[in-house]
């Protein structure tokens, strides 16, 4: 099966001085056709809240070169009155203008074309040579328009100009980001094709022996005669063709039909965490023997349930969901998207022990859907955070009377086939849940659900299902006068969805004796990376409300990273694991949140304005907790130990281990025994209380006497020296690939400086740009966009992004009073 390998070459994107052709010719009559093409490169940007209308834009209007994916906000200060206000991320959005010129080959006139979008934050509305194309407020979800009916071919220009409308906020409980955030494509195809989203794959049967395997497909004949078409539909494993299936039909000119075949695969392959073994199925559309049109699509054949009693079970076996929510920013990237940095998030988690991402509360790119499919994880794909009754003054409940049936049926079409997504959540903690209003949207949008994809369950995040007996939410439920919270009580969602209550868990079956449970979002602890109050059970309170201030924790702002702070509603790290891994009933939980993000900062008041929930910081290094999780979800030997050995003397310091494959662990101060301990009952953790002395901390851990592993940590003396470590030190030269890397403040000793915060200076030599700089604190109001950056802890982030040549970038690190760094970065 070669000709496969031939579909990403065949096309040719002309780029003439800003020009973009991008045309079918050159098609070999037998060779395969690749529809899409990139359309992210070469746009113009101009950011203008006064310029309103397209009418308004004149020559001396000034723009500015860009490609997309493109987010302006991630550009822009950080300002304590943005009016997307603290959970916005204090950065403000605005009315943003891109265009972009381009030629179409005369040959393409029979074609037809078509831009899509995989997203526009937020109110795109899109002209083509100055026809009106539509428009999208939802700022999450895919669309694409046909736009040859307006098109010039050949020589003539073409213009597309999109308007993005940010500027009324706030519209978001997070950090949105604002423009073209996500990738662009031209779509070409011949007038008798596969419609978009126009197949779905289920496999209603499998088993070791083979998987039936259903493809329905939605083929147009936009053609003014009829036409014969063979439809002929092949699966390949990789490169290896497994079976295929013809069909013939004919379609009257100007119809589309919904064809539906049945495929058997033998010795299925099957798809899972461990092995998210994919199957790709070409339908090819043949004419008079001529291919015509060519469609892939990537599925896997796995067979999963919800069981009321078991949990969730994947091919037969039982699988405790071990996930987390995720916001789509990408930290100092800001909400443009990358698939590497999407990647790179997804290696941080799974290292963790992470199997199931939330795509909390949004249509996540298709990128990290795609990613999720083949890095094997447990997706939780949900469509909205809030139904009519909005939660900022401009958010989408504007917007829903009008969009809510189209933006979730595009949502389920285009994700549908994605092997790693397993429930849809139709909404989180919708305020409509506590009414009848609610149950009624709650059973439109199950209709639209169960109409376009019945193989997959249907939750919604509800805070909470059940009374809790907690101040707030008692008073929900005693307004309504019930125990059970209605939605949940509804019938309607196939899965008891948990925002919280993990004190409820335990009752879940006695509560809900029909449904099964998930936690759909849990903890939402609070941490700042690296940051200690030495003695771990006097750190500072949160406050009890949002709308209070932080007066009752450090002035800083900083929260101790031992897992002892959490929200009123949340709870500790520990807590809830301790209780989902309990019970095999419970199928598993979604941490509140794998990485921090943008916007939402708790502390919910300036100077902060990231959030502090991440298990890994904003800059991507994992906090303390992370080795707890590391400890209890994966098969790797853990033993960790915190905090930092840099006290002052006598100082009375909580030395925590995370540790596991052995029963004790024995700490060392010095070389002195300072006394062994072991988990006790179902903890997860072990400690000892010290006073400090310089030195060496060391910890061995133990199984039966014998050393299953050690750490040591040092106290550091003065920072002397720059580190730099990259994640890859040879990436593509393509424009888009990302080199992660770390920088280190050591001491003369190569020690880490756990306290440093020096500023740190970047220059980069190549072809390459720095595209980001972070440090993961939330109340550092440094540009991301910036060359410099103040570490937290002793370490900052720099991302070096390729350019367009192969060769050789040198990035160097600089800091008043240290000895500098420099790393070569290969691009090929
Ligand atoms: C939840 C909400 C999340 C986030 C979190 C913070 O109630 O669903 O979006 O706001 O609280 O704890």
């Amino acid at each position: 099966m070669n000709k496969r390998k031939k579909l990403n070459s065949k096309f040719s994107l002309l780029t003439l001085v800003g020009i973009i052709l991008f045309c079918s010719c050159n098609k070999k009559e037998d060779a395969f056709i690749n529809r899409k093409i990139s359309f992210n490169s070469g746009w113009s940007f101009h950011l203008n809240d006064s310029l309103v209308d397209k009418d308004t834009i004149s020559p001396a209007t000034k723009w500015r070169t860009l490609d997309v994916p493109h987010d302006w906000s991630i550009e822009e200060k950080f300002d304590e009155k943005s009016p997307a206000g603290y959970g916005g991320g204090s950065l403000n959005g605005g009315l943003g203008w891109y265009k972009k010129t381009f030629k179409v080959a005369a040959e393409d006139t029979t074609k037809i074309t078509s831009i899509t979008f995989d997203g526009v934050y937020r109110n795109s509305e899109v002209w083509v040579n100055g026809h009106y194309l539509g428009k999208r407020p939802n700022g999450y979800i895919g669309f694409q328009y046909e736009i040859s009916p307006y098109l010039n071919y050949g020589d003539k220009n073409n213009e597309i100009i999109v308007k993005v409308d940010n500027s009324k906020q706030p519209n978001s409980r997070w950090y949105s980001g604002s423009g073209i955030f996500r990738n662009v494509w031209i779509e070409t195809t011949d007038k008798l094709h596969v419609e978009n989203w126009g197949t779905y794959i289920t496999t209603p049967k499998v088993t070791a022996e083979n998987a039936k395997v259903n493809i329905e497909t939605r083929i147009q004949n936009d053609h003014s005669e009829s036409k014969k078409i063979k439809i002929l539909t092949t699966i390949y494993k990789e490169d290896t063709k497994v079976t295929s299936t013809t069909q013939y039909i004919t379609l009257t000119p100007k119809s589309g039909t919904l064809l539906n075949v049945e495929a058997e695969v033998k010795s299925p392959i099957l798809w899972s965490i461990e092995n998210p073994e994919l199957y790709t199925a070409v339908t090819e559309l043949l004419v008079d023997d001529k291919i015509i049109d060519e469609y892939k699509t990537t599925f896997g054949i796995r067979d999963f349930k919800f069981d009321l009693n078991k949990g969730f079970i994947l091919n037969g076996k039982q699988v405790k969901i071990k996930g987390v929510c995720m916001h789509h920013d990408l930290g100092p990237l800001g909400a443009a998207i990358n698939t590497r940095a999407i990647e790179r998030q997804l290696e941080i988690l799974k290292e963790m022990g992470v199997n199931g991402i939330r795509t909390s509360h949004n249509p996540p790119a298709p990128e990290l859907l795609d990613l999720c499919d083949k890095m094997g994880f447990i997706v939780m794909d949900e469509a909205f955070d809030m139904w009519k009754q909005t939660k900022t003054k401009y958010d989408y409940g504007n917007d829903w009377d009008k969009w809510h049936r189209q933006d979730l049926a595009d949502q389920l079409r285009r994700d549908r086939n994605h092997p790693s997504i397993f429930m849809w959540s139709i909404g989180n903690e919708i305020p409509e849940q506590w009414n009848e209003t609610g149950i009624e949207i709650a059973k439109e949008l199950a209709a639209i659900v169960r109409l376009i994809d019945k193989t997959r369950p249907l939750t919604a995040g509800m805070n909470p299902p059940v009374n809790m007996n907690i101040d707030e939410v008692t008073l929900q439920f005693e307004k309504k006068n019930v125990s059970i919270n209605p939605l949940a009580g509804s019938g309607v969602l196939d899965l008891i969805g948990y925002n919280y209550a993990h004190q409820t868990f335990e009752h879940h079956l006695k509560n809900f004796p029909n449904t099964p449970f998930i936690a759909t979002e849990t903890t939402s602890g609070l941490q700042t990376r690296g940051y200690y109050d030495a003695v771990s059970d006097t750190i500072k309170k949160w406050p009890v409300r949002w709308d209070l201030k932080f007066t009752e924790g450090n002035p800083d702002n900083t929260v101790s990273a031992y897992d002892q702070v959490q929200t009123p509603w949340g709870s500790t790290h520990e807590a809830t694991w301790k209780i989902i891994k309990k019970h095999d009933f419970l199928a598993g939980m979604y941490v509140w949140t794998g990485f921090d993000y943008i916007g939402e900062p708790t502390p919910y008041e300036w100077p902060s304005v990231s959030s502090y929930f991440g298990i890994v910081d904003l800059a991507g290094f994992p906090k303390d907790v992370y080795y707890m999780y590391q400890s209890e979800w994966t098969d790797k030997t853990v033993l960790h130990i915190f905090p930092h050995w840099n006290w002052k003397a006598g100082q009375t310091v909580d030395v925590w281990a995370y540790y596991n494959k052995a029963d004790e662990v024995e700490l060392f101060l010095n070389g002195k025994s300072v006394g062994k301990r072991s988990k006790k009952g179902d903890g997860l953790h072990v400690m000892w209380r010290i006073p400090f002395e310089a030195g060496t901390l060391k910890a061995v851990s133990r199984k039966n006497g014998k050393t299953v592993s050690e750490k040591e940590i040092k106290t550091a003396g003065n920072p002397s020296q720059l580190k730099l470590m990259a994640d890859r030190s040879t990436i593509k030269a393509d424009k888009n690939d990302l080199s992660f890397v770390t920088v280190d403040i050591l001491d003369a000793n190569g020690t880490l400086a756990p306290n440093a915060n020096n500023e740190i200076n970047f220059s980069l030599k190549g072809n390459g740009k720095i595209v980001g700089v972070c440090s993961g604190d939330p109340v550092s109001h440094e540009p991301y966009k910036g060359t410099k950056h103040t570490a937290l802890a002793g370490k900052c982030l720099v991302i070096v992004q390729a350019g367009d040549k192969s060769g050789r970038l040198e990035l160097t690190a600089k800091a008043n009073g240290l000895k500098q760094s420099t790393i070569v970065i290969t691009t090929e």
